[in-house]
């Protein structure tokens, strides 16, 4: 028999969200960011599926951008931190491809290869200090790049600091410093807008819009589901029990025996563990699904393999081979994220090539 853990990927509701993150902000194109291996959902199948339907895709590296090329993905592809080489502008042009430019050196790089490259989005640190350039250097880059006739578009991008955090006002101040940079550069197309600022903050009108997490029906806010924002989530990770035995009152479980058991009940393994990507740091009570009934982690998580039981008392028996749904469906990834202290991103983007990955369309 072989290993019964299973990723499955369901493509249309990725399509699904990409077209609900477009009706939020219809004024705007949307990039689908696919980076990541598309938040550990496999960037080829998923961009396939979407290449017919999206307006371009965003990758972090122009290694990801290559993998979706040779795959026959004909899509705009954009570079969201731009070359780290100055060879890369001639692959850039070569293969079509959109990027970021957030300092002297890349810019110093494209001149040079003289590459002629769509579209570059200058990107204004409006407070995030992580890339970036202030708004002098900005308008300035924006006019060397216009001047060079190199580039069809210049547009300008920020990223948010907090727009997950809908009490913190950062996201406003960040708004406001670049609606002025746009202001001083005169006309030029805005891309500012992730998952979390396309579903709850009013962003520029027209120009890209940058949707991740949603995509995959994964909520960017703390204590929020996907499903109860409207998303669909895409991966549903199963296994099924690989042993059951009777624990009586006082034993433990696993390694560290992190669990003990405070009246008799059984217990299933479960062949799934940190070696596929299901978090180690996942603390008990995490819940899972048996046969369609609430479960929960009981013990450390192992590589291989976790140990759960029904919450409370359940009527129903574990059985060998009974599946388990470690999250998708009933059971949200954030939910889990949150046992393991960690967030949904985390946790899908951390998926390992180890689980067999089903691809699930109608069309
Ligand atoms: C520049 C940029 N834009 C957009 C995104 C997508 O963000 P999210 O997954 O929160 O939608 C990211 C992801 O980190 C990013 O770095």
């Amino acid at each position: 028999m072989a290993r019964p853990l299973v990723a499955s990927i369901d493509l249309d509701a990725i399509l699904y969200n990409y077209q609900f993150a477009k009706k939020l902000q219809p004024s705007c194109k949307a990039f689908a960011v696919v980076k990541s291996n598309a938040y550990g959902h496999g960037a080829v199948p998923v961009a396939q599926h979407l290449d017919k339907e999206v307006d371009a895709f965003a990758v972090a590296a122009i290694e990801e951008a290559i993998e979706l090329r040779e795959a026959g993905i004909e899509s705009p592809i954009m570079l969201l931190e731009g070359v780290f080489e100055s060879s890369e502008w001639l692959l850039c042009e070569e293969h079509g491809f959109w990027a970021a430019l957030e300092n002297e050196q890349q810019l110093a790089g494209l001149l040079d290869s003289q590459a002629k490259i769509g579209k570059i989005f200058v990107k204004l640190d409006s407070g995030m200090h992580r890339l970036g350039v202030d708004k002098a250097t900005a308008k300035e880059l924006v006019m060397q790049l216009r001047r060079s006739g190199l580039v069809n578009e210049v547009l300008l991008m920020t990223h948010f600091s907090c727009a997950d955090d809908l009490s913190d006002l950062t996201t406003m101040e960040q708004l406001a410093y670049f609606e002025s940079a746009r202001r001083d550069i005169g006309d030029i197309e805005a891309s500012v807008a992730n998952s979390a600022a396309i579903m709850k903050w009013s962003v520029p009108e027209g120009g890209w819009i940058r949707p991740g997490i949603m995509l995959y029906g994964i909520s960017p806010f703390a204590g929020i589901a996907g499903a109860q924002l409207g998303l669909k989530p895409a991966m549903t990770l199963s296994s099924k029990i690989i042993s059951v035995r009777d624990l009586e009152e006082g034993d433990q479980v696993g390694y560290g025996r992190t669990y003990q058991a405070t009246k008799a009940h059984q217990l299933a393994t479960v062949a799934v563990g940190y070696g596929d990507g299901y978090p180690r740091l996942t603390k008990n009570g995490a819940p899972v699904m048996i046969s369609g009934k609430a479960g929960q982690l009981a013990g450390r998580v192992s590589m291989d393999m976790i140990t759960i039981r029904f919450v409370g008392d359940s009527d129903m028996a574990m059985a060998l081979g009974q599946e388990v749904v470690l999250w998708g469906g009933d059971v949200p990834v954030e939910e889990v994220a949150d046992y393991a202290g960690t967030i949904g991103y985390e946790v899908v983007t951390r998926m390992t090539s180890r689980p067999k990955y089903r691809y699930l369309t109608s069309q």
